[in-house]
This record gives structure tokens, sequence and C-alpha cells, in this order.
């Protein structure tokens, strides 16, 4: 389990990434933190296209900055908003992370002391996952 101090030190990480969000669509700016099983940390945030449904969110690009370093089993994500709520993954996002995951804490943070702390076993029940193809 993450001490509280480090999960702060990785909301703030977020925050900085979110900070280099590409939205100027929605304008609303995603940082998202995933840390491996083996402790390593990588940042993403949201990538938007013209086409709008091009848009990749903070959460995917955080994983796929991890696949390309060639580590495949996430602990934990950790999410910022800059929200007076937190918010929770997007549909596709819970199904990418799950796709990595045994049994994953989220942690979603915005710019009050809220958090959503939950699972993706919880958010995402029932998945479809690497398992169902039986590999
Ligand atoms: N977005 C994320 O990056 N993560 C989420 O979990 C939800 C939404 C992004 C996508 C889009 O660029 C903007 O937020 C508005 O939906």
């Amino acid at each position: 389990m993450e001490t509280e101090p480090n999960l702060i030190r990785l909301i703030e990480l977020a925050k900085a990434a979110s900070k280099k969000a590409y939205c100027p669509y929605s304008k609303f700016q995603v940082g998202a933190i995933v840390v491996t099983e083996s402790g390593e940390e990588f940042s993403g945030c949201n990538v938007e296209n013209a086409s709008y449904g091009l848009t990749i969110c903070a959460e995917r690009n955080a994983i796929f900055q991890m696949v390309a370093q060639a580590r495949h089993r996430i602990k934990l994500v950790v999410i910022y908003t800059p929200t007076k709520e937190p918010a929770s993954p997007c549909g596709a996002c819970r199904q990418v992370i799950n796709e990595f995951a045994t049994g994953v804490r989220i942690v979603s943070a915005c710019d009050s002391e809220k958090r959503i702390d939950t699972t993706i076993d919880h958010l995402l029940p029932g998945a479809f996952g690497p398992n169902n193809l039986g590999n």
C-alpha cells in the first residue's frame, strides 16, 4: 500500500503532467501517473485532435509510455483533474488499465481534498481480459 506522503507526491506529478495536456477543444487538462509493480512511474496527459474522436486520454497515454519501456504490470494509477470533484477514468481507459492489471488501485484527485480511491475490479467488474483468450 502506498504511504500518504508518496500518494501526495504522485498526485503532484499527475498535476504537473496535466499542465502538458494538448486540449485546445475541451480545455480540460488531465494528468495521470501509472506505477508499475516494480515501482517505476510513467506519466501521461490527454492529447486531443481536430478529428475529435482521435483524442487519447491521460491514463492511456501514461500506460502506452509504460508499454514503450517494456513494462506490463500496473499496481497503481493516479489521476488529476483541475476540478472541485475527482473524476473517474472513462470506460475505454478502464478496459486498457485492466489489460495490465492485477488488483490495481486507482486514485483520482482534484483541486479539493476530495478523492476517489478504488480498484479496477470495482470500476470494471466482469471485465473481458487477456485470460478470456485462453493464452
Ligand atoms: N479525459 C482524460 O484524459 N481522462 C479521463 O478519464 C476522462 C477524459 C480527457 C479526454 C478529453 O481530452 C478531455 O478529457 C475531455 O473529455
